[in-house]
Parts: structure tokens; C-alpha cells; sequence
């Protein structure tokens, strides 16, 4: 069994770079196909093993709680006709995880969000995945990849994945001494540094386990220029202080804040599902042919 039972999820940004659809809906809850972002990621903590979900959210972000309780007028008129199934479908959306929210009164950065989950997790080690990045894994999720090393070796670990140098400015980059194929100890953090600054391609998608310790380092983070408490300045004072380790997760990471990345995702999640798989490709075949 992990140490982990907790997972916070962030989710109380403003989405600007996927406008105009956030300006009156979570970005959270639009949909890869027919399952709103938030239960992608929230599928992969329960398949991890986690119990607790804790979601950061903000005011106009109902709609998120609401989808992870019972919709009674649905459910009670769906089996009303007999639609058992669909009935099914919304009702295990409520029994997914014991789901808890906390309030992010303004979206002061992703650290600022994390410190809001602090009297929720208490003193307790704690995942954290950020809803814009949709990880498909062939074997483990990449939250169980984390947890898993974070059991064996007992230090706050991150997911790395090699990028492009275009895309290095996106991204947390990591520096550090690599202990064997795959694995690293982190000795520093730069928040989407240039090219020319960068220590290493080594960029963080969105995957955290951390110690209870990160919400003392983050109380003492200063906002940055753009006002925000970097995640990132907390995660460079836990690599200094407890120790920090970086591992190169199995699976395809999809930024799905990005309109590119979401059309990627679409494909890829469709390209998945038995009951879409065949007939998108066809769609995809014929596209290609008129173009
Ligand atoms: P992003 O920077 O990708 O999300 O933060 P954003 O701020 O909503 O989006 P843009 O850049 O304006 O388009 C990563 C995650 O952290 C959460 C977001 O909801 C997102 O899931 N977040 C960010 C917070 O919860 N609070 C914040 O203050 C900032």
C-alpha cells in the first residue's frame, strides 16, 4: 500500500489561452470527447490509488463539484425511460473518490493554488496533477510511477520528459545529477527559463509528489513579477532543503491548455476507444485525402 492517499488537483486558473470558451466555463470540465478534462485526470488518481481528491477551484467553477455529485432530475428521469446505462454512466461519476474542494479566492499562481489544499493534506506526503495535462500511460499511470518511487526512496519526486528547444520556454526546467537511466536528483528549478538559460531539456508536464514541508517553503515564496507564488520557487527550496528527485514518466503527455495540444488529445483519446476507434479513422482518411 502507498504512503500517498491524497491528491490535490488545481483547478482554479483563469484559462485565458483557451478563450472564449472559458470565459463563462471552467476550462476543467470542457470535453475530451464526451468526458470533461477534470474526470480524465481525477480517473488516473483513482487508478493510482488514491482516495482523497482534493480540487482547488475558484468562484464560476461550480460546475466542477456538481459534476462529481449525483445529478438527481438526470438520473432519476433517465431510468424513468428505462435508460438504465446512461443513468449508470452519470451516478459512477459521483462514486469515483471521497472528493473535497477548497476556494482559491484569486488565481495568485499554481503554488499559491497548492497551499490552499495545506488543511486538507495536513502533514501528510501528497499527489498533485494539473488538469491541462492529459497523460495516456500504456503500463502504470504516471501518478502510480511517481508514488511508486516516492515509496522506494522516500524524497518529493517529479515528472521530466525531454522537449524540443522551441518549447523549453513553456516549462519548469530542471537541473540536476542523473543517478541512472531515467532518474535524477534535482538540484534546481527554472520557471520557463530562454534557451540560452535553460540548464537541461528536462521540462516538468504536471505530475507532483511532495512532502508536507513544500507548504513551509511556499509560505515564504515571494511573487514573481506577474504577481504569482511560483510552484516552481517552492520546488527548488525542497530540492535545497529535503531532497528532490526527477523521473522520466512511460506514457504520452497532451497539453490540452493549448488548442493544438487538445486537438491531439481528441485523436488520441478517439483512437482509444473501441467504439470510436474505426470510424475516426476514416474521418482522419478523409481529411487527408480532400487536403
Ligand atoms: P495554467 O497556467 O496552465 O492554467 O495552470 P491557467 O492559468 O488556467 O491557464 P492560462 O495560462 O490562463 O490559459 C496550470 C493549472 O494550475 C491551475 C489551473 O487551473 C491549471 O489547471 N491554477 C493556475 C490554479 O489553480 N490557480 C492559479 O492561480 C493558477
Amino acid at each position: 500500500m502507498s504512503k500517498i492517499k491524497k491528491a490535490v488537483i488545481p483547478a482554479a486558473g483563469l484559462g485565458t489561452r483557451f478563450l472564449p470558451a472559458t470565459k463563462a466555463m471552467p476550462k476543467e470540465m470542457i470535453p475530451i470527447i464526451d468526458t470533461p478534462m477534470i474526470q480524465v485526470i481525477v480517473e488516473e488518481a483513482v487508478r493510482s490509488g488514491i482516495e482523497t481528491i482534493v480540487l482547488v477551484t475558484a468562484r464560476h467553477k461550480e460546475s466542477i463539484e456538481n459534476h462529481f455529485d449525483y445529478s438527481y432530475e438526470v438520473e432519476k428521469t433517465l431510468e424513468e425511460k428505462g435508460k438504465k446505462e446512461l443513468a449508470e454512466i452519470s451516478k459512477s461519476v459521483a462514486r469515483f473518490a471521497n472528493i473535497i474542494s477548497v476556494r482559491q479566492k484569486n488565481p495568485m499562481g499554481l503554488g499559491h493554488a497548492v497551499l490552499m489544499a495545506e488543511p486538507v493534506v495536513g502533514n501528510e506526503p501528497f499527489a498533485v496533477l494539473l488538469g491541462d495535462d492529459l497523460i495516456i500511460s500504456e503500463k502504470k499511470q504516471a501518478t502510480k510511477q511517481l508514488m511508486d518511487l516516492f515509496d522506494e526512496m522516500g524524497k518529493s519526486c517529479v515528472a521530466v520528459m525531454e522537449v524540443p528547444e522551441k518549447e523549453i520556454s513553456k516549462y519548469g526546467i530542471i537541473a540536476g545529477t542523473k543517478s541512472k537511466e531515467g532518474f535524477w536528483t534535482v538540484t534546481d528549478v527554472v520557471e520557463k527559463p530562454k534557451v540560452s538559460q535553460a540548464p537541461s531539456r528536462m521540462a516538468i508536464p504536471g505530475r507532483y509528489v511532495l512532502i508536507p514541508e513544500i507548504f513551509d517553503h511556499l509560505k515564504k515564496v515571494k511573487p514573481g513579477t506577474s504577481g504569482e507564488i511560483q510552484l516552481t520557487d517552492g520546488l527548488v527550496l525542497l530540492a535545497q532543503n529535503q531532497g528532490l528527485l526527477a523521473h522520466t514518466f512511460e506514457g504520452i503527455r497532451y497539453d490540452t491548455g493549448d488548442r493544438l495540444g487538445y486537438i491531439d488529445a481528441t485523436l488520441a483519446f478517439a483512437l482509444k476507444r473501441p467504439d470510436l476507434r474505426e470510424d475516426t479513422i476514416l474521418l482522419m482518411k478523409k481529411y487527408l485525402e480532400k487536403n
